[in-house]
């Protein structure tokens, strides 16, 4: 458990937020951080978000205002410090043999695929990043992505890029190996159609570190904790 300051926390989507927590441990793109939202009972449990990007003890996240736990995260301004718990998760496994890769992110889903395109980048992957919103004022991150690689961005209104969501992009060619995070109907639907890749599930948890079996699914491995089994699983592995 780390105690950790927040260096900014801005809006930059709609209901959406990007803060950049200092002096945190190294994480490896796909791992997740439990964040306690306030230093009161109430709400009880930590949340759960995905390392956006990591660079010199600087970690951040990028999390959408759904519910109590992120409205509280989303009035708290630089300089206050929070208690996490990091490096959580086992993250992505980039030791593919691939040369070229896809990035299907659906919503919030899109922002732990910056720091995995980051790192992927370095080791001479070439990446493709597919990226789907609901709507233009949704979409953050995008000149990032496209200065990583070919980006297709989708929203499903179409004001911004493709008009459709990111499934229907699976049957470009480009689409081999991938590495997808989103809604889990989008994740569903990208593992019936394509076994050759990873997924990050973004499930409901409970304490996040494996105690309470909260977070359980199915595999052909037997049950797996998202929490420490995970939240990266091979899609030939999951049982929906
Ligand atoms: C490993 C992991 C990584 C995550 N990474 C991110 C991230 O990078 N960015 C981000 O915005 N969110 C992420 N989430 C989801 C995030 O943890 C929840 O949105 C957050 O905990 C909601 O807290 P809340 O108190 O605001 O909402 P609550 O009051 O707890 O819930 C509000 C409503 O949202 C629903 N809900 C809550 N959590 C989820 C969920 N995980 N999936 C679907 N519906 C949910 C509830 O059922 C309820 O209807 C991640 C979740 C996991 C497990
Ligand atoms: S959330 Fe408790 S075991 Fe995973």
């Amino acid at each position: 458990m780390s105690r950790l300051i927040v260096k900014a926390n801005d809006l930059i989507a709609h209901n959406t937020y990007k803060m950049l927590l200092k002096d945190a441990l190294p994480h490896l793109p796909g791992q997740f951080v439990e964040i306690k939202v306030n230093d009161t009972m109430t709400p009880f449990l930590r949340r759960p978000f995905s390392v956006a990007d990591y660079e010199n003890g600087i970690l951040s996240i990028v999390y959408k205002v759904i519910g109590v736990g992120t409205q509280i995260l989303s009035m708290i301004k630089p300089g206050s410090s929070l208690d996490v718990i990091e490096q959580l998760g086992n993250g992505f496994n980039l030791n593919i043999n691939d040369k070229k890769v896809t990035l299907i992110g659906g919503g919030c889903g899109c922002a732990p695929l910056l720091y995995l395109a980051k790192e992927l980048r370095r080791i001479e992957k070439t990446v493709t990043l597919v990226m789907g919103f609901s709507s233009k004022e949704d979409c953050f991150f995008i000149d990032d992505f496209y200065s990583l690689g070919e980006t297709i961005v989708t929203t499903d209104d179409g004001t911004l890029g493709i008009k459709g969501n990111v499934v229907t992009m699976m049957n470009n060619p480009i689409i081999d190996y991938y590495y997808a995070v989103g809604p889990i109907a989008m994740l569903k639907t990208i593992t019936i159609l394509s076994k050759r890749g990873q997924i990050s599930l973004e499930e409901r948890m409970g304490c996040g570190f494996g105690a309470c079996m909260g977070c359980s699914i199915l595999t052909h491995q037997g049950p797996k904790r998202v929490c420490v089994e995970g939240p990266v699983f091979k899609s030939e592995d999951l049982v929906w």
